[in-house]
């Protein structure tokens, strides 16, 4: 547990679906102490609250679901629950239909200017590990440590499938079709006009294909004491 004179820094985890940010970010502030935030979870549950309005995906429409949906995160033991006006709806942000929605949802600018604001008010105390995709560049280009995960899009594609498990079996999806859905999203999410997926210039790049998910904690852990200390 951290020194309660310790400064309680700002990290920034970003990178594209299935990097491992997640796991890594939850191991990190749970070592650390720190409260982690799933950022991608917010966009899944705007995502969740259009799909069931029905609403179509522009920026008019996003607006008036943003005014009614009520979005908290709650730390729990498995990393965080998310709730959508007082439901948790953990499980069902990650349905396929939320998945194959939320790049469209997720760059359009009300919902990003009401994340990115959201965000800020929730990190900006410090003592923070917060995943997603802009967090180094535009929700706290000051975080004290910035890391970009990348893997190879065959080791991500795995990875999936794995954390699917039954589903994906059930659902026969094969690698190659994996490899295909991540690629699009890597794409859409890359090549939007509004705070795409990029690497701040000041970010440390890890590439996590070959390597254990204690071996990137423990990468991270020495830069992020190194910069506590600072
Ligand atoms: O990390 P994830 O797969 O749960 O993220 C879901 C989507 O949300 C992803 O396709 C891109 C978007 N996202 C984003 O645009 N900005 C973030 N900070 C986090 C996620």
């Amino acid at each position: 547990m951290p020194q309660s004179s310790e400064r309680r820094i700002i990290i920034a985890l970003d990178g594209p679906a299935g990097s491992g940010k997640s796991t890594t970010a939850r191991n990190i502030a749970h070592t650390l102490g720190y409260v982690y935030i799933d950022t991608g979870a917010m966009y899944r549950a705007i995502t969740l609250a259009a799909l069931r309005a029905g609403a179509a995906i522009h920026n008019d429409a996003l607006q008036a679901i943003l005014q009614s949906a009520r979005i908290e995160l709650l730390p729990s033991t498995d990393g965080q629950r998310t709730l959508l006006n007082g439901e948790d709806v953990s499980a069902e942000i990650r349905s396929h239909e939320v998945t194959e929605a939320v790049s469209g949802v997720s760059a359009l600018g009300v919902v990003r200017s009401a994340m990115v604001e959201r965000q800020r008010e929730l990190g900006s105390a410090g003592g923070v590990v917060m995943d997603g995709r802009d967090i180094g560049t535009v929700v706290f280009p000051q975080a004290e440590l910035k890391i970009f995960l990348v893997a190879s899009l065959e080791e991500r594609a795995r990875r999936r499938l794995a954390e699917l498990g039954a589903g994906a079996s059930a659902a026969n999806i094969t690698l190659d079709e994996m490899c295909a859905q991540l690629g699009e999203r890597d794409r859409q999410d890359s090549e939007r006009e509004i705070s795409p997926l990029t690497k701040a210039t000041d970010a440390i790049e890890i590439d996590t294909s070959a390597l254990s998910i204690d071996q990137q904690v423990a990468q991270i852990l020495a830069f992020a004491h190194e910069r506590i200390q600072r």
